[in-house]
Order: C-alpha cells, then structure tokens, then sequence
C-alpha cells in the first residue's frame, strides 16, 4: 500500500474524476446477478465535492442508504410534525444517479425523539404514533425505495427481545403491526427486518428467524432479513458460516442482503491487518454471491474518512475498502474478485495510478456481449467498450463518465 504525500493527494484529488475509470464493484456485482452494490452516505459529507464525486460513480456504487436522515428522531422530531427535508437531500441524489435507494428505518429503539421515549403511552396510543409515522413515512417515500428497514434491531444478544418502549408497551406484536402499516401505505416496496450479529447462527440468528415466522404467522408481507455485517478484522465469522446462515433465512421464502458492512480494526493499521480486512470482506461478498436470494451488499460508507466506526469503538477504525484519503485499500480487490471481476493494471498515467495502488478492473464477460448494464461505456480517457449490450444505451452524465443504462 503506497501512501499519498500531501502534494500528490493535492493532485489527486483534482484528477479524482479519473478513478472512475473501469468496471466496479456495482459493474461486477450486477454481472454476478445482484441488484446492487451500494454505499451508506449522511448529509454532512455531501458538501465534500471529491466524496460526492466517488458517491455518484455508478460503476461502485448502485445504491446508497441514507445512515441517519430518514431515522425518527429526524424525520418526526415533534409529534405529527414531519421533516423529510434531510432525507430527500439523499433520495433526490439517488434518483438523479440512477442509484436504488435502501430506506432506514422506521421504528427502532434507538435516535428516537424524547417525545416517544419519554412520553406516557398505553398499547393503544404508542401503536396509533407508530402507525402515523410508518403511513406517512412510507406515503411520502412512495416509489422512491427499494426497501424499507421496517423494524431495526429488536433483538437481545441472546435472542429475546429488546426491552424497548415498542416491546414494554405494545408486546412482539408491534412487528406484525409495523409490517402490515408499511405494507398498506406501499405494497410494492421491500420490507425488511434489519439487525447485527445475525449473520452467523446462534441464538440472535434463530431470534431473527423466529420473527420471520412472527410476521407471517400474523398473514403479514416480510420480504427480507438485513444482515448488517458490522465485522471485526480476523474474528469475521467465515463465508461458509455466513452463507448457511443465509440458506436458513431463505427457506423461509424471504430475500436476504448485507445492509450495513464494515470490517473494523484495532488502530494503527498495518499491511497484515490490512490483508486479513481484505480475506475478511472478500469471504463476506462471497457468501452474498453463493446465495441466490442475498440480492446485494451495502458498505457503511466508502472511506475511512466518514466512517461512524471510530467515535463509536475507542481505539477502532480503518473499517471502510476507501482510506481517509479516499485511496482503495486492498480490501476493494478483495471486494471485486469476490463480485468475479478482475483487478487488472491501469493504463493511464495520471498521479493518482501511477503513485498509488489504485487499479482500474474490469468485469469479467462484459467485453464479447457489450458492457453490461450499469456499466461505464465512456468519459475522459475511457478506454473500454463504448456499447452497450442489447437493451441499454450508452447515457452521458458528465465529461468523465458515461453509463450503459
Ligand atoms: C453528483 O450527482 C448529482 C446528481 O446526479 C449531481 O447533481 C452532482 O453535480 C454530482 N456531484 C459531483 C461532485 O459529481
Ligand atoms: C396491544 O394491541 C395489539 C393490537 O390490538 C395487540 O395485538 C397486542 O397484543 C397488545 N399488547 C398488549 C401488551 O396488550
């Protein structure tokens, strides 16, 4: 790994536009047969023009989530006072790039407004809140989701329920209820039950299958199970650990993704620890891969940068593919050969390629039938196919980058 100085980072990111170059990791991944494979973003970030430059490539990045501005503490910060303006910031971004949106969440027991947590409630007034915010949360999103994270985290480490104000209050019915109230205010968005350390069996894992079982003992739509995938470098359970764990979710006829990844260290890094990262999100992807139903893989965000990992566990980061300075880390190959495409040399002389271990891909199979969809077809130094496979056109966004669409 070969570290930006000052000056050549100066150029860098002025050149960033030419990192776009090559089949990425949404390229690959769309090849592989997934939906997606998208990034977390927040609002604060957005006004960092070289992240949103990286935000925006298509060829990495499918999908965003918004990572707070769609919570309630945001969105209904006064009771029947709704303010969706953060949250459209990140939807409008989206739809401008073409780019699926994953929307979370709507009722978790954590960034909730004091008004709920402090409020006095019996079963019927707090369901009637929860209702109200999921119909018009959902109503005002119509359309724009592919999936909604309808219930996050509600389970214990040991499997039993979170002793939150949903579940004191309204008892395990409260899932069924938030399903059914998103499902009636938009029937045709995802609806997913999204949670941590259910990625691998155990008791959490067979808490998570018994709420499948819940909402559709109720006759109520879940369509998916989010495995966040908050993973620690070396104690990363395994691709076989992880694609089992997966079959078990699917036999129950729902749809599984990696909502939230991130494969946190114990500072400083080092090379060995930066290759167990890159053993570690390669075996993860992989998992997603090797299942039918896991339609695609969200990162908690690209760089180091903006990652939530260490203002959240002291002493802990490096978590992202990206480092803070916005170059890849061997975990972006790690992520690409699991999605089947091909790291290969860059051919452009720019500062970035030439100075850093940054390499321009491409996805295997793409070249004999067209670039695939998503893929770049064009822009500033593009040297790879220019036409799209049957049924997509080569679609202009900017002078450095065009995307068979
Ligand atoms: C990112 O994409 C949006 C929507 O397509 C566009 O308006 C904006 O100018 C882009 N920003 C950068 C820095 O490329
Ligand atoms: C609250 O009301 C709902 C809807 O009638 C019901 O399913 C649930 O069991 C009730 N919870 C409690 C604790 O009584």
């Amino acid at each position: 790994m070969v570290r930006l100085s000052s000056e050549i980072l100066a150029l860098a990111v002025g050149l960033l536009p030419q990192l776009v170059q090559g089949a990425g990791l949404n390229t690959a991944a769309v090849a592989k047969g997934k939906l997606y494979f998208g990034t977390a973003t927040d609002n604060p970030e957005l006004t960092d023009t070289a992240y949103v430059t990286q935000l925006n490539n298509t060829d990495d990045f499918g999908q965003i989530t918004p990572g707070n501005s769609q919570k309630w503490d945001t969105i209904e910060p006064t009771q029947n006072t709704f303010s969706y303006t953060k949250g459209d910031v990140i939807a409008n971004l989206a739809k401008a790039n073409g780019q699926k949106l994953r929307c979370h969440n709507l009722v978790w027991h954590s960034q909730l407004p004091s008004w709920v947590t402090s409020g006095t409630w019996t079963n019927a007034t707090l369901l009637a809140a929860m209702k109200n915010h999921i119909t018009n949360v959902v109503t005002h999103y119509k359309g724009d989701c592919y999936a909604w994270d309808v219930v996050n985290e509600a389970l214990n480490e040991d499997g039993s329920y979170r002793e939150s104000i949903w579940y004191t209050t309204i008892g395990p019915a409260y899932l069924p209820i938030a399903f059914a109230t998103a499902a009636a205010a938009d029937p045709n968005v995802k609806l997913y039950y999204n949670d941590y350390n259910i990625e691998y069996s155990g008791s959490k894992a067979t808490g998570a299958l018994n709420i499948v079982k819940l909402i559709q003992s109720y006759g109520v739509k879940i369509d998916g199970v989010g495995l966040q995938g908050h993973f620690i470098v070396g104690s990363t359970p395994s691709q076989s650990s992880q694609a089992s764990t997966m079959a078990a979710y699917t036999a129950l006829g729902v749809e599984v993704a990696i909502t939230e990844l991130d494969i946190r260290m114990t500072l400083p890094s080092t090379d060995a620890l930066l290759a167990q990262q890159k053993t570690d999100y390669s075996g993860t992807v992989a998992a997603c891969v090797a299942t039918k139903n896991c339609v695609g893989v969200t990162i908690w965000d690209w760089t180091d940068k903006y990652s939530w990992v260490p203002s959240t566990f002291s002493g802990q980061g490096a978590a992202c593919p990206w480092d803070e300075n916005y170059v890849k880390k061997p975990a972006y190959t790690g992520i690409l050969t699991a999605l089947g495409g091909t790291a290969t040399s860059s051919t452009t002389t720019s500062a970035v390629s030439s100075t850093s271990s940054t390499s321009t891909t491409t996805s295997s199979g793409s070249s004999a039938t067209g670039v695939a969809h998503w893929g770049q077809c064009g822009g500033s130094g593009w040297t790879g196919g220019k036409t799209c496979a049957s049924g997509y056109t080569c679609t202009y966004f900017n002078d450095y980058y065009s995307q068979c669409l």
